[in-house]
C-alpha cells in the first residue's frame, strides 16, 4: 500500500468518505485520490513523491500558477500583522474598487468567504430586493450547496448520480425553478407564464459544473431582456469565470449588464474568499442599510484581500490572458487532432484560461448533451493521464483550467502523454 492509499484509509476513519468536498474522492473515476504535499507553478507533489502537471488548479482559483512567489510574499507581509481582526480594513476598499474597476456592471459589493455564501446571498438580496419568491436556474449549473440552490444541481452531486440532497425540504425546492441550459423557448414560456413572480435568475454564463458548456449570445440576450421586462434580477454567477475567461469576466465578453454578480476563486488567489455586488440601488438593501440580513465573522479576512488583490495585479500585466488563450487553444488543438487520429469520438473548446473536453464528436451545449458522453473513455483517459504524470479532474462534468505558469514545454510534454493514452485506449 503506497502513502496515498494509507493517508486516505487513515482519512475515512475520521472525515467522511475521506474528504472534505465530495468530487475529490474520485467516486466517479474509481482509485484513491492523490494526497498532495506541495504544489508550485503548474506542477503538483502527491505524498508518494509523484510529480504531476495540474490541470486542476484547485478547481480554479490558482490562475497565475501555484505559490507564485509575489502571492506568497504579500500573504506573509500581511499575516505578520495579525490574522484577523473582525473590522474594517483598508485593503476591502483597495480589493472592492479593484473589482468595480474590472467589472463595471458591480457598482458596490460585500466580501464573503465562499462562493457559496456569495450565491446564496445574491438570491436572498434578490427576494428582499423584489418581494417575491421564486428563483430559476438551469439544469448542470452549480451554485453552491446553499439549500434553494441544491435542485437538481450538477458538480459533485452528478458524479454521484444524485439530482438533489437529503435533507433540503420539498417546501424550499418549490420555490426553485429548474429549466434546461442554452433553451430559450422554455425560458420565454416560463416568463410568460410566471415572470411577475420571480425573484431572479441565477445563472453560470459559461457553465462549468456540467464540463464548460457556454450560454448562446440568444439565451444571454434573452436572459436579459426578459428579467428587465418583468422586474426580476438577473445574477451571473462567475465564481467560476470571473477573471477567468476574460479580465472582465463572461459579461465582458457577451456585452452583458447583469443585476447582480457572484465571483470567487481567483479573487481570493486561493484563499477563501468571495463576493457578490452588482447595482447599487439593489445592494443597499443589505445590512445594516436595508432589511435584508447578510453577515460574515471572517468576510474581508487580510490574509485572504493580500492574496487576492496581489493576484488581480498579476493578472492584469500585459499579455497575461493572450498566454492563457494560447495555452489553451494548443492544448485543445493537440487533443483533437490525437484523438482523431487514434479514432476516439472526442471535441473540445476552450475560453481564457478554462477549457473543457467531451468524449463525444459534437460539442454539448446542455446537460442533456453531457450526460451522453461516453464515461468509461474518460475514466481510462483520467487514469491513463494521472498514471503518466498529468492531473485533471476526477469527473468528466468538471472543466479544467490553465494557469500563467504552464509553459509551452508542460502542453507539449501532455500532448505526447495523450498520444500515448489514446493509442491505449485505441487498443482496447
Ligand atoms: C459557478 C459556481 N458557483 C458557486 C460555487 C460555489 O463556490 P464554493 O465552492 O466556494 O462554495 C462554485 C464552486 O465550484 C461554482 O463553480
Amino acid at each position: 500500500m503506497d502513502r496515498n492509499q494509507q493517508l486516505f484509509e487513515q482519512a475515512k476513519k475520521v472525515i467522511p468518505g475521506g474528504v472534505n468536498s465530495p468530487v475529490r474522492a474520485f467516486g466517479s473515476v474509481g482509485g484513491t485520490p492523490c494526497f498532495i504535499r506541495k504544489a508550485k507553478g503548474a506542477y503538483l507533489w502527491d505524498e508518494d513523491g509523484r510529480q504531476y502537471i495540474d490541470y486542476v488548479g484547485s478547481w480554479g482559483p490558482v490562475i497565475v500558477g501555484h505559490a507564485h512567489p509575489e502571492v506568497i510574499d504579500a500573504v506573509r507581509e500581511a499575516a505578520l500583522d495579525g490574522l484577523s481582526f473582525g473590522a474594517p480594513t483598508e485593503g476591502e476598499i483597495r480589493i472592492a474598487e479593484e473589482i468595480i474597476k474590472l467589472m463595471p456592471s458591480i457598482e458596490q459589493l460585500r466580501l464573503v468567504s465562499s462562493g457559496t455564501e456569495a450565491t446564496m446571498s445574491a438570491i436572498r438580496l434578490a427576494r428582499g430586493f423584489t418581494g417575491r419568491d421564486n428563483i430559476v436556474k438551469f439544469e448542470g449549473c452549480y451554485h453552491g450547496h446553499s439549500d434553494s440552490l441544491l435542485v437538481k444541481a450538477g458538480s459533485g452531486l452528478l458524479t454521484f448520480g444524485n439530482p438533489s440532497s437529503a435533507g433540503v425540504p420539498a417546501d424550499f425546492s418549490r420555490h426553485t425553478i429548474v429549466l434546461p441550459y442554452n433553451d430559450v423557448e422554455a425560458l420565454h414560456k416560463l416568463f410568460k407564464e410566471q415572470g411577475n413572480d420571480i425573484a431572479g435568475v441565477i445563472v453560470e454564463p459559461v457553465a462549468g459544473n456540467m464540463n464548460m458548456v457556454p450560454a448562446s449570445a440568444e439565451f444571454v440576450q434573452a436572459l436579459r431582456s426578459l428579467t428587465e421586462q418583468y422586474g426580476s434580477i438577473l445574477i451571473y454567477d462567475e465564481v467560476m469565470t470571473g477573471f477567468r475567461v476574460a479580465l472582465g469576466g463572461a459579461q465582458s465578453l457577451q456585452n452583458i449588464q447583469p443585476d447582480l454578480t457572484t465571483i470567487g476563486k481567483v479573487i481570493g488567489g486561493g484563499m477563501p474568499m468571495a463576493a457578490f455586488g452588482g447595482r447599487k440601488d439593489i445592494m443597499q438593501c443589505i445590512s445594516p442599510l436595508g432589511g435584508v440580513y447578510q453577515a460574515g465573522t471572517l468576510s474581508g479576512n487580510p490574509i485572504a484581500v493580500a492574496a487576492g488583490l496581489k493576484t488581480l495585479e498579476i493578472i492584469q500585466r500585459s499579455g497575461f490572458y493572450d498566454v492563457l488563450n494560447r495555452r489553451c487553444n494548443d492544448l485543445c488543438q493537440g487533443l483533437n487532432a490525437i484523438a482523431e487520429e487514434a479514432g476516439i469520438p472526442f471535441s473540445s473548446r476552450y475560453i481564457g484560461g478554462m477549457f473543457g473536453f467531451y468524449f463525444t464528436p459534437a460539442l454539448p451545449v446542455c446537460f442533456d448533451d453531457m450526460q451522453k458522453t461516453d464515461n468509461q473513455h474518460f475514466k481510462q483517459f483520467f487514469h491513463g493521464m494521472l498514471a503518466r504524470g498529468v492531473s485533471f479532474a476526477p469527473s468528466a462534468f468538471e472543466a479544467s483550467f490553465m494557469s500563467g505558469a504552464h509553459t509551452a514545454e508542460n502542453i507539449a510534454d501532455t500532448l505526447g502523454i495523450a498520444a500515448e493514452v489514446f493509442t491505449e485506449m485505441a487498443r482496447g
